[in-house]
């Protein structure tokens, strides 16, 4: 058996070697500052002291490097891992893209053809999904995410373990997956980066956690562990964390990897004296590989000869990683990843780009559509606008690490493509995105006029999300916003198309816009996927998968509100109230919501039984009809709230929800199943309880257009 392999070659490992399981370096500083280490590397790889790489990729690369490790003493092979983000090659939509798509499906498949290619090219292990529940859009991460949710977070967490995954390790399409970053990184202190986190513990196991419980019992084989302070103790050193929820309660079997350097800032944090102190608290931690710190490989050995650090614990680390390449199937043949052939035809496989349009038109949002400006009738001509019309790059967004760009189909292309020869496309920039100069209105403002319909794509460059792209300012950037007020005054109809890493703020087109879609940063098919939606061949269904602001002020903002002890009742009834002076408390556009071309009707709610006891489930039930002249999807959303209990609760919880499709005039009905997990939440002394009282029931579109409402009382 594998653990019998595992006890075999532990036997024979000496300390250096066992150590060197332990030490991840970089092969290129793609993805991380300038590497701390000193040594050479391939000859340390050939010594055994180098368990794995990241940012090496391709099958020629890959092999070189394993066939240094295969010349070490014990033949050990290397893991190569990499950031396979949303897609290797065939780029996908941004994480949070995808999520808005609430397709779970659609989501696995993009994770399995980003494996099958990732892993057709010599990787063996992405640094995905990041699990982190975002409410905060100052954050450059969020685009990584699945948005603020728990509830839909695990779920999608859950998606995407499988997809990298599959059901098992050890196939040749699939690679190891990572649950990232454990913990609570999305609640980094004013959205800053590398950040404080505090939060209570309730928020923690009920807010935080929940996609990392999933992702583990999804079986992903690895977890990331965090750049931040979780209440005090830097997440890498966080034994609580480590050692006793994972590795503990969960008793999670895989290994946890530092994130980039995480084990040696613990010095900075002032959590640690140097490197060989925060080397032994990470690995009491339950931290097992050390990224590019270099602080297990440089001071453990001594420390463990002079009995600072505990052997087994060092032995336990090893034991996880070994299995992990045995699982793999590393050690029957370490070249199995490594086939060039097969790199060739995996790489150009038609099947992925069809996936990747699929889900890119499944993740824009309509935001707004007023008198039907959308779908565009066949016009004789589009001004088509915008520092984002032509980009390519752009779509790619953030976290393509090394991926070819080139091939990415811009807004203009699609568009062109589609519009055919009946309708002319006249093409102006405008401005870029960021920057001051007005010199493109001018042709911009005649391409409009001269054109019956203007599509104006504006948003963020690639490089304003992501790891490091914190921003303070979250309007769009440079003067898009004027460029649009100057297209609009020429009194053509206006759709935006919004492209971007994160929720922004943008009033000014939220209100004199004609149409809005926002399209995150779509990926290879992007041009293609929006042109579908443009012209109506596709009939959008994303739905927001965060709440759009309507200023920074509202940050850190969710649909999950509480009440307070003084809610506003009335619009605009504000004095001692929980309330703002200067604006609403809701969103511009709130969790869950997106639009479609065709509308829908629920009716028909039943419930099973009004009262429930301990241990029963109790059936909702309604019915959707597609009420419109196309046929769509809508994501049916089931929201709850306890009304009296032991702890203040928030006024709607995501608990379900369903993405059916309808032609028209179609009806279907809907069955949701409430059972005590749904009711449950952590009381005060962090038991998970369903308590006895009254709570609301509700369905709908969105988080604000709840369409039915029903009451339930457990017993
Ligand atoms: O996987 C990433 C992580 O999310 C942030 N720091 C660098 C890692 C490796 O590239």
């Amino acid at each position: 058996s594998i653990e019998q392999r595992i006890a075999a070659l532990l036997g024979q490992m000496t300390l250096e070697e066992k150590i060197g399981q332990l030490n991840q370096y970089s092969g290129r500083e793609v993805t991380g500052p300038a590497s701390n280490r000193k040594n050479d590397l391939l000859n340390s790889i050939r010594s055994g002291q180098v368990g794995s790489m990241l940012n090496v990729k391709g099958v020629a690369d890959t092999r070189l490097i394993q066939a240094e490790a295969l010349k070490s003493r014990l033949k050990i092979p290397l893991l190569f891992s990499l950031d396979v983000i949303h897609g290797y090659q065939t780029v996908f939509p941004i994480p949070l893209g995808e999520a808005a798509s609430w397709d779970l499906a659609a989501i696995r498949e993009s994770a399995h053809v980003a494996a099958r290619e990732a892993a057709a090219s010599g990787i063996h292990w992405t640094f995905a999904p990041m699990v982190d529940v975002g409410r905060d859009p100052r954050w450059g991460r969020v685009m990584e995410g699945a948005g603020e949710d728990t509830y839909l977070g695990s779920q999608i967490a859950r998606a995407r373990v499988l997809g990298f995954q599959g059901e098992k390790l050890g196939g040749t399409d699939a690679i190891m997956a990572c649950a990232k970053h454990f913990a609570a990184y999305g609640a980094a202190v004013a959205g800053r980066e590398y950040n404080v986190v505090d939060v209570s513990p309730q928020q923690l196991w009920e807010v935080y956690l929940p996609p990392f419980r999933a992702a583990a019992d999804a079986g992903v084989a690895t977890f990331m562990n965090s750049f931040n302070t979780l209440n005090g103790i830097p997440a890498t050193g966080s034994r609580y964390l480590q050692r006793d929820i994972l590795k503990g309660q969960w008793q999670y079997m895989g290994f946890v990897v530092s994130d980039w350097g995480s084990i040696g800032e613990m010095v900075p944090w002032g959590y640690a004296t140097d490197k060989a102190d925060a080397a032994r608290k990470a690995l009491a931690a339950g931290s097992d590989m050390d990224m590019e710190s270099d602080a297990y490989h440089a001071t453990l050995a001594q420390s463990i000869k002079d009995g600072q650090a505990d052997p087994a614990l060092l032995d336990d680390a090893v034991r996880r990683i070994l299995r992990k390449k045995f699982e793999l199937g590393l050690f029957d043949d370490p070249y199995r990843f490594s086939d060039e052939k097969r790199e060739k035809q995996v790489l150009n496989d038609p099947k992925h780009r069809v996936a990747a349009r699929d889900i890119a038109r499944k993740s824009v949002v309509l935001l707004k559509n007023d008198n039907n400006a959308l779908p565009l009738a066949q016009p004789r001509s589009i001004a088509l606008v915008g520092p984002l019309a032509k980009a390519k790059r752009d779509l790619a967004g953030s976290w393509v690490v090394l991926a070819d760009t080139a091939q990415i189909t811009s807004v203009y292309g699609g568009l062109s493509k589609r519009a055919g020869k009946n309708t002319q496309v006249r093409y102006a920039k405008g401005c870029e995105v960021q920057g001051d100069s007005r010199a493109g209105f001018a042709a911009a403002v005649e391409a409009a006029k001269a054109s019956d319909v203007v599509v104006l794509c504006v948003g963020e460059t690639w490089d304003m999300s992501g790891e490091a792209k914190s921003r303070t300012d979250i309007g769009l950037p440079g003067v898009q916003t004027e460029l649009f007020q100057a297209l609009k005054a020429t009194g053509k109809p206006v759709v935006v198309i919004l492209m971007a890493g994160r929720p922004l703020v943008f009033n000014a087109i939220a209100d004199q816009a004609d149409a809005i879609l926002y399209g995150w940063w779509p990926g290879s098919e992007g041009g293609h996927a929006l042109a579908d939606v443009l012209f109506g061949d596709y009939n959008p269904a994303g739905k927001l998968p965060s709440t759009f602001p309507r200023s920074l002020g509202q940050v850190p903002i969710s649909y999950q509100l509480y009440n307070t002890g003084r809610p506003v009742t009335k619009p605009g009834d504000i004095r001692y109230k929980s309330a703002y002076i200067d604006s609403p408390n809701t969103p511009r556009y709130a969790f869950g919501h997106g639009l479609s071309y065709t509308s829908f009707k629920y009716d028909g709610l039943k419930i099973s039984q009004s009262t429930m006891a301990a241990g029963q489930t109790v059936q909702l039930q309604c019915t959707v009809t597609n009420t419109g002249k196309v046929a769509g999807e809508e994501v049916v959303q089931l929201y709850l709230r306890d009304l009296v209990a032991s702890v203040a609760r928030p006024l709607k919880e995501l608990k379900d929800f369903q993405k059916i499709s309808l032609k028209p005039g179609e009806t279907k009905t809907l069955t949701f199943t409430i059972d005590q997990d749904k009711l449950a939440f952590y009381n005060a002394k962090l038991e998970w309880v369903a308590e006895p009282g009254d709570f609301q029931l509700m369905i709908g579109s969105a988080s604000d257009d709840i369409r039915l409402e029903s009451k339930l009382t457990l017993q």
